[in-house]
Parts: C-alpha cells; structure tokens; sequence
C-alpha cells in the first residue's frame, strides 16, 4: 500500500486551514508534520501551538517529522496532542531504543530518519523495533529543494532490509519529490510519499490527483 504525506512546510500559513481542507477533499489520509528546531537543522518552522490547531481542523494521520536535537524532550507532547506516527532522526537522539519504545507504548507509530550522509548501517541496531524508516533524499531543513541522485540506492538497501522483516515496516522518502521522479522511488521500494512543494505550489487538488494516480491509490 502506497501514502501520500504532503508537507504541510510548502503550505500558505495565513491559508493552513483552508488547505489542509482542500488536501483532504483530494482523497489524501496522511499529513507530514515538520518540526524543525533551529539546532538540528538551521531553519525554524512551527511548534506545539500550530500543531493543536492543525489537530482541531483534520481528521487526517499526523506524520510528525522531529527535525530536532534531543526528541526524546518534546516527544511525549506531541502525542498527546494527536500525533499518530512521530519520526525521530538517529542522528539528534542519544537515546534512540528507549525513544522509540517511549512512542510505541503510547500505541503511535515509531519511526527512525537517516540524513542522507548517514550510513544506513546506522538503523540495524532498530530494524527489529521501528514501524517507518525515513530515508531523507535532501538535507533536512528546508523545503524546495533538489532531489539526491544517490537516494535510489539507499531507497533499495533500506528496502533489502525492511523486506527481511516479518513486521509492517513503512519506507518513507522526504525531499524533492515531484511527479517526474516519483516512479523510480516507488520502484527502489518507497511506500511513504512526502511531497512538500510538489502538492502545494500551484492547483492543489491537480497536484494530488497527479500523485495519487501514480501511487494507485485513487
Ligand atoms: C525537509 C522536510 C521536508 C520538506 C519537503 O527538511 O523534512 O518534509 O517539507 O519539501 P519538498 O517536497 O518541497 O522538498
Ligand atoms: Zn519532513
């Protein structure tokens, strides 16, 4: 099964209500929700108050995407405001086990990120754990921009990996996905579809219907 997560990061702030409408007439289930905290990553995007907002007005899954040094502090909260899956990145968390445990016990989805010079050994130690990798085909922390080349191949290691497993683990790719670019993806193994600009830049609803109908999911 294939999921659409637009990126709420690409939306109109002063529009969010209205858009996420919009998103969720299209026929998308899934929201991706940046978290960014300035340390982490450079750029600063949203927080707690935005996200109980967003929790108000949708019915959809909350991706919580935590781009953030140290989750493990502000995990807790965001699932009790609505989060239905929270990512953590291997790279911010000193406590990657115990994080993910911490999320699963609050019957959320667990999921663990790679940024792209991460290698992907790194989540061995969590293969048997998580219910999403992450595999990140942009640096983390600002919308727009270019998809990288060498993604495929981790898409397909990450996949080799998943695949070897007896549980439901998602392969979700974040970062510079367009319509152009999605087969390739979906063909190296991605399942989870983060699309930011590519929803959100222009006819909203056309950009779904594109996405969905390569997906098969409409
Ligand atoms: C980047 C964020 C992405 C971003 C994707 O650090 O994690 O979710 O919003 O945006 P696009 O699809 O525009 O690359
Ligand atoms: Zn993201």
């Amino acid at each position: 099964m294939n999921y659409l997560a637009p990126s709420i990061l690409a939306a109109d702030f002063c529009e969010l209500g209205k858009q996420i409408e919009i998103v969720e007439k299209a026929g998308v289930t899934c929201l991706h929700v940046d978290i960014m905290d300035g340390v982490f990553v450079p750029s600063i995007s949203f927080g707690m108050p935005v996200f109980r907002c967003l929790k108000r007005r949708s019915k959809l899954f909350m991706d919580v995407h935590m781009m953030v040094d140290r989750p493990e502090r502000y995990v807790e909260e965001f699932i009790k405001l609505g989060a239905d899956g929270v990512t953590i990145h291997v790279e911010a968390c000193g406590c990657v086990s115990d994080t993910l445990a911490m999320i699963q016990d609050h019957g959320v989805r667990a999921g663990i990120a790679l940024n792209p010079e991460t290698p992907i050994s790194e989540i061995i130690p969590y293969i048997d754990i998580v219910d999403m990798v992450l595999v990140m085909t942009v640096h983390p922390g600002f919308g727009g921009q270019s998809y990288l080349p060498g993604s495929i191949d981790r898409i397909k290691m990450v996949r080799g990996m998943i695949n070897g497993q007896s549980r439901d683990i998602r392969l979700e790719i974040d970062g510079g996905i367009y319509l152009n670019n999605l087969n390739k993806n979906l063909e190296a193994g991605a399942d989870v579809i983060v699309a930011g600009s590519a929803v959100f830049e222009g006819d909203i609803e056309k950009n779904i219907e594109g996405f969905l109908k390569l997906l098969n999911i409409q």
